[in-house]
């Protein structure tokens, strides 16, 4: 199938662009690359043999859009493209709700002008919001605590709400859980600027000795611990996720929501200690205050992926740190 990445040049959509090429598919990426670069693109070529298109733009300008739907007739959409930091979701929110809330209208707008109706949306735990009980499940209300949260709260609305008015339209929204790690050839992989937000970014720097230690951020939550807990995912794992939900797309209509996740918890000391045997290398840390909005323990019903998509997570804690470290090392 012809499908269009938006946001390819990413984390998630570069392990994705891999995977849809080695299921035999061939993707199309449109970036911005305001938080990626067009690097991953000889990457991208280095583990598939493959020179992806890629197309710089915003998904926002719809006349670019629209000119490219018109050159390529596209069997379906993967949407990643949008701005994802928790934290600078709240300093900036309209950033947020114009960039994520408006690339996801003029790419549905531009779907329907060219008949393109099969759509993979990237959505996030964070819609099950702060009091819903463990695991999520699908059927679960949903709320969110930030901008960013919000965004996907109603996007999700409004891809429900176009495949109601537009009958043929199908549409997949996953709702990632805490996606780590790297592609095992370390060529591909998360390593953000500045100071990460992010566990495993954070954990990554006090491995390489940017950071001089991880704050454990909460330490008397009611969990075995005491420390967050937190449904960890490997982002080739993930990646496959994609390329069974766009065939799952192919003959059905209406829209779904599917968790994606391992299904099991694991605790900010669990993913220290394993990445300490990943490095090998003790990491130093200290006790911090909880963040603000943050929850105690987050972790998916895995029941709805395996059932729908005949997906379920392969990889463990330790593949996660393993190729994590590979890929900050060669890097
Ligand atoms: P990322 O920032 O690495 O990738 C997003 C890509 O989209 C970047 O390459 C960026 O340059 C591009 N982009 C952003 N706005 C754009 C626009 N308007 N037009 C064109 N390109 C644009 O993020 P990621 O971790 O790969 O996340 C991908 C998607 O998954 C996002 O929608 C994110 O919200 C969602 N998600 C991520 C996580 C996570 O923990 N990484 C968890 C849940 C959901
Ligand atoms: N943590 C630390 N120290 C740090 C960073 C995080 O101890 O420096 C702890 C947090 O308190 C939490 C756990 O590590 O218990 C995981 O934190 P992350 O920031 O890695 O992940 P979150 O679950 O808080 O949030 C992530 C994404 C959100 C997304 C959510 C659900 O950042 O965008 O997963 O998918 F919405």
């Amino acid at each position: 199938m012809d499908i269009l990445v938006t946001g390819g040049a990413g984390y998630i959509g570069s392990h994705t662009v891999v995977a849809l090429i080695e299921a035999g598919h061939t993707p199309y990426i449109v970036d911005n690359y305001s938080n990626s670069s067009p690097a991953v693109l000889d990457a991208i070529r280095k583990i598939t043999g493959v020179s992806v298109p890629a197309f710089k733009f915003d998904v926002q300008d719809e006349s670019k859009l629209n000119r490219l739907f018109s050159r390529v007739s596209f069997d379906a959409v993967i949407h990643f493209a949008g701005l994802k930091a928790v934290a600078e979701s709240v300093e900036r929110p309209l950033e947020y709700y114009d960039n994520n809330l408006q690339s996801a209208i003029v790419l549905l707008r531009t779907m329907r002008k060219h008949y393109v109706n099969r759509i993979v949306f990237s959505s996030s735990a964070t819609v099950y919001g702060p009091k819903n009980p463990v695991p999520f499940t699908e059927g679960m209300d949903t709320c969110a605590t930030n901008p960013y949260g919000w965004t996907k709260v109603m996007i999700e609305q409004i891809i429900r709400d176009v495949c109601v008015a537009i009958p043929d339209m199908s549409a997949v929204m996953l709702r990632y859980f805490n996606p780590v790690g790297a592609h095992p050839s370390g060529l591909i992989g998360e390593n953000p600027n500045g100071i990460p937000n992010n566990l495993v970014p954070y954990i990554q720097k006090v491995a390489t000795g940017d950071l001089p230690h991880l704050n454990v951020t909460g330490t008397d939550y009611d969990t075995p611990d005491g420390t967050g807990v937190r449904d960890y995912l490997h982002v080739v794992d993930l990646a496959q996720a994609h390329v069974k939900a766009v065939d799952y797309t192919l003959g059905k209509t209406g829209s779904v929501e599917i968790n994606v996740g391992t299904g099991k918890g694991e605790s900010v000391l669990n993913m220290l200690h394993a990445y300490e045997r990943a490095c090998g290398k003790t990491l130093p840390y200290v006790a911090a205050p909880r963040r603000a909005g943050d929850i105690a323990e987050c972790f998916a019903d895995t029941r709805k992926a395996k059932e729908l998509l005949g997906w379920e997570a392969k990889l463990g804690v330790d593949d996660m740190c393993r190729d994590s470290w590979r890929f900050v090392s060669q890097n």
